[in-house]
C-alpha cells in the first residue's frame, strides 16, 4: 500500500482482509495515478458540486465520514439483528471507501484553474468508474456491487443490505446540505 494512500485513508485499516485491504488501496491508487486531481486536492475541494458555492465540507471530509457512519451502522446491526440480518464488516468498509473513487475521474481543470465536471464523467458516471477501476484491481463483486449501487442508479437494481447501508449513509450525509428544514 502506497503511503499516499494510507495516510488519504485510515480506515483502510478497519478491512480485516489483507487481500481486499490491498485491493482497496490499489483502486485508489490507480485511481490518483489517472486523476487531474492530487491527494492533497481532495482536502480542499468541495464534496460536491451540487450545494452551491458556499459549500466547506471538503470531499475527504465527507468520504470519511460515510465510512464512519457505515461501519457504526453495520456494528449496531449486527449487534441488534444477529444471524437475522447479517453484515459482512469488511465487504461493507471496502465498499464505503471505494463507493467514490470514481469521481477522480470526473473532474476536469476549467479556464480558471477550478475543478468541474469533465465529460468523461458526463458519460460515465462514478459509479460506472468506480466500478472499473475496482475491477481491475481484483476487487470482488459483492464490493463492485456496492460501487454500482450507491447512488440513484443503484435505485433500479436490489441492493444487498451492505450497499443499502452505504446508500443511506452517503445521502444522509449529503441531503442536509443541499435542503433542509431550518425553522
Ligand atoms: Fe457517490
Amino acid at each position: 500500500m502506497n503511503g499516499t494512500v494510507k495516510k488519504l485513508w485510515p480506515e483502510l485499516e478497519w478491512i480485516m482482509d489483507g487481500s481486499l485491504r490491498e485491493k482497496t488501496a490499489r483502486t485508489w491508487e490507480i485511481a490518483l495515478d489517472r486523476s487531474v486531481l492530487k491527494a492533497e486536492d481532495l482536502d480542499i475541494i468541495p464534496f460536491t458540486l451540487l450545494c452551491g458555492p458556499d459549500l466547506k465540507v471538503s470531499f475527504m471530509t465527507h468520504k470519511r465520514c460515510v465510512v464512519h457512519i457505515a461501519r457504526a451502522a453495520g456494528e449496531k446491526m449486527n449487534e441488534f439483528f444477529g444471524d437475522d440480518l447479517p453484515v459482512q464488516m469488511d465487504v461493507l468498509i471496502s465498499g464505503a471507501i471505494l463507493a467514490d473513487v470514481g469521481k477522480l475521474l470526473e473532474y476536469e481543470i476549467d479556464h480558471d484553474g477550478k475543478a468541474v465536471q469533465g465529460k468523461y464523467g458526463q458519460y460515465l458516471r462514478h459509479p460506472f468508474s468506480g466500478v472499473s477501476l475496482a475491477e481491475e484491481c481484483g476487487v470482488p463483486s459483492e464490493v463492485c456491487h456496492i460501487i454500482a449501487a450507491h447512488a440513484h442508479e443503484g435505485d433500479l437494481v436490489k441492493r444487498t443490505t451492505e450497499a443499502y447501508i452505504v446508500h443511506h449513509a452517503d445521502f444522509m450525509a449529503f441531503l442536509p446540505f443541499k435542503s433542509r428544514l431550518s425553522v
